[in-house]
């Protein structure tokens, strides 16, 4: 008897522009191809900040898994997923950096994760709030919803790193370990119409073990809570 594989869904999502939400989309999206193979990535935002990074190159994309671009769909977004999930194990979604659209909400009740990355910005911990409410109105339909904290651009050695990690921990949702820096390879890759999966310099090397590690501990969240 064959099994039907049920797609899990990440949602990466936050308020707040320029956080990384696209960076980090694709390069999960990377990430869990080499280990799960059936990965697709849905561009939600009208930006199509993805659709773009994969056809950078004209003649044929680096990119080696499907990007489908569902900006358009509105409030239909949750069928348009729901008719990919019996195709691949894993279904990742690029949200627009607003809540006030239907479409963030939408997917939020389609979603298995909702990976939220953050900077040190105060204004990205503020938009958060706002975000942590919308989680919390999906999570009334959609029981299984987890949520979890990603940091981007980190800097380390930066204060407001420092408080931003204090203040994340008073807030109800946890935080992944891998934090992702500030590295110019992924700017790079974005123009390249690659990951840094696939750059060889020594950065974009760590770069890929940090991505990697993130996508492994999502794995472990999805695994543990079985969703
Ligand atoms: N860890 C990082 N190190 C260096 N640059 C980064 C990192 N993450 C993202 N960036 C850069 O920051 C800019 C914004 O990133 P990205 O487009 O992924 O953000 P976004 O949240 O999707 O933005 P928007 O809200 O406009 O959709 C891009 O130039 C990207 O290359
Ligand atoms: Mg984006």
């Amino acid at each position: 008897m064959e099994f039907k594989v049920v797609a899990k869904i990440i949602a990466v999502t936050q308020q707040k522009g320029g956080v990384g939400k696209s960076t980090i989309a694709m390069h999960l999206g990377a990430a869990f191809y080499e280990k799960e193979k059936k990965v697709l990535v849905i561009d939600a935002d009208g930006q199509n900040t993805l659709v773009h990074w994969s056809n950078i190159t004209c003649e044929k994309t680096d990119i080696p898994f499907p990007i489908i671009n569902l900006a358009e769909s509105g409030e239909k977004i949750y069928k348009e997923i729901k008719k990919f999930v019996s195709d691949y194990n894993l279904i990742i979604v690029d949200c627009p950096p607003s809540i006030t659209e239907k479409i963030s909400s939408v997917v939020l009740l389609a979603a298995s994760i909702a990976v939220i990355p953050i900077s040190s910005s105060p204004a990205d911990y503020w938009s958060s709030i706002g975000l942590i409410k919308l989680i919390q109105q999906a999570q009334v339909i959609n029981k299984a919803l987890k949520a979890v904290f990603l940091l981007n651009k980190t800097e380390e050695k930066r204060m407001l790193t420092r408080e931003l990690k204090q203040s994340l921990k008073e807030i109800s949702l946890p935080v992944l370990k891998t934090q992702i820096p500030t590295r110019e390879c992924y700017k790079q890759a974005m123009a390249l119409g690659q990951t840094v999966l696939q750059m060889t310099d020594r950065s974009s090397k760590l770069a890929s073990a940090e991505i990697r590690a993130c996508a492994n501990e999502i794995s472990a969240l999805l695994n543990k809570f079985s969703i």
